[in-house]
Order: structure tokens, then sequence, then C-alpha cells
């Protein structure tokens, strides 16, 4: 399986982990049968440098790997970036891939839906790069009008969703239901942070997922995944207009 979203180089952003931790945590997606992993640490146009950023997760996973030696034979490995989102990204997004493929993780603001992010989606793709919206999960504004999600997709982005929330939040899991019914949901990932805070959780939420989804849409989830990680197009369904009772997930 694939984890497409982690939080789990060593002492590199906010997310920071000890070493030691960080190989907890690779012993923790073993367990839960992931064994393709891309590394995606924060970066933030407003707060990183670009090449100091690179520079600092070349060492990061060279630190992880010379410590772990046995590691790569057991991982795939692909160096990301979580990025949040700047209309600045139209210009730097080419460093900042998953690995050498077309997609490009966004992460959006907490409070807000910025103005300019179907813009800046529509550029991104008409430049044939792929925007993954990250964990929406977590924005409250989608909740309230999923129609920011459908306008979205409908652009051509594709939407993850955490996992750990999926195990834990029956409102997550009715919005990914709603989601879903909608065309509106593509993948999951870990997101994962830490040991004790947000540990990986993909086997368990795919469990969730088969109840909630099916086994079919959950595979083709699962498979999502996978051909995001190899840089292969998928093969979304259009998405439909989520007719939505506003109150319904406040
Ligand atoms: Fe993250």
């Amino acid at each position: 399986m694939v984890d497409l979203h982690c939080h789990i180089l060593p002492e590199i952003d906010e997310s920071t982990q000890s070493l030691s931790d960080s190989i907890r945590l690779l012993s923790l997606e073993k367990e839960n049968g992931v064994s393709k992993i891309v590394f995606t640490p924060h970066f933030n146009f407003e707060k990183n440098h670009l090449e100091e950023f690179l520079e600092k997760r070349k060492d990061s996973y060279a630190r992880l790997i010379s410590s772990f030696p046995n590691t790569e034979l057991e991982f795939s490995f692909v160096l990301s970036a979580e990025v949040a989102f700047s209309p600045k990204v139209l210009f730097n997004y080419q460093k900042l891939l998953v690995g050498n493929t077309h997609y490009l993780l966004l992460e959006l603001p907490l409070s807000y839906f910025p103005d300019l992010i179907n813009d800046v989606v529509f550029r991104l793709i008409s430049n044939g790069i792929i925007p993954i919206i990250c964990h929406v999960d977590r924005y409250r504004y989608f909740f309230q009008n999923p129609l920011l999600l459908f306008n979205l997709v409908n652009l051509g982005a594709i939407i993850q969703v955490n996992a750990s929330p999926i195990v834990h939040d029956s409102k997550v899991r009715r919005f990914v239901s709603f989601l879903d019914r909608h065309n509106l949901f593509h993948c999951i990932a870990s997101d994962t942070h830490s040991v004790v805070q947000r540990p990986p959780e993909i086997k368990n939420a795919y469990m969730y997922l088969r109840q909630l989804i099916g086994e079919e849409k959950t595979e083709k989830t699962k498979s999502n995944a996978e051909l995001i990680f190899q840089g292969r197009n998928i093969r979304a369904e259009k998405p439909t207009i989520p007719v939505h009772v506003l109150t319904k997930w406040i």
C-alpha cells in the first residue's frame, strides 16, 4: 500500500521527529501494510526559502536512510512536500512535486477558503500539474459548502482525506460517504505527525472505508494512491453537484 502524505522525515519542519521517532513511524507504516511512502514535510512560501528547504530535506532523508540501512529494501520512498497554498506556487512548483510525477500536494488555510485557489488550480492543470488538495476533512468551509470542493474537482483537482479521522470521527465518515456519492473523494493518506498524536492508521481507515463505500470503491481509492505514486493518471468519475443541506455537517 501507498502513503501519499506523512511527516516522517526527521528534524525538518514543525512536525519534526527525532530520528528514533522517524524509525518507529516507519515500523508502524509497515505494520499498516504500507511499503511505498511519499515524504511530505511542510513547505510555506512565506516562511521557507526553497533551496534551503530542498537542502534540508535531502539531509534529513540521508540521515534517515543511513541510520536504518535496511529501510530502502523494505520501502520505496519518494520525496515531496505539503505546500501551503500561495499563488507563488505557480512559479515554483517543479521541485515540490511528488517525486518525478506531475502531482502536487496543496494545503489550504484552515480558517478561510482562499479566493485565488480556483484560478491557481486551473493554471496548474493547464500546465499539466495535478494538485492534490490535502486533508479536506480539516476544513470547516468544505463541510459547510461542498460546492467549493465540486468546483475544484471539476477543474481536475484530486481530493485526499486523512486516515485517522475516518477511524475516529463519525462526522468525517458521513462526510466521506457524502463526498463519495458525488465523486468528490479520491484517496486517503496518514498525514502522520508523531507516534503519539497521529500515528499511521491507514489499515484501519481502509477497513472503515469498506463499510462506508464498499469493497470496489475502496480498492479504487487504494489504486488511485498507487497510480499517483507511479505518476500515472487516475481515472476519476465526473463529479456531480452536491445538493446539500447546510446544517447537516455543522
Ligand atoms: Fe500534513
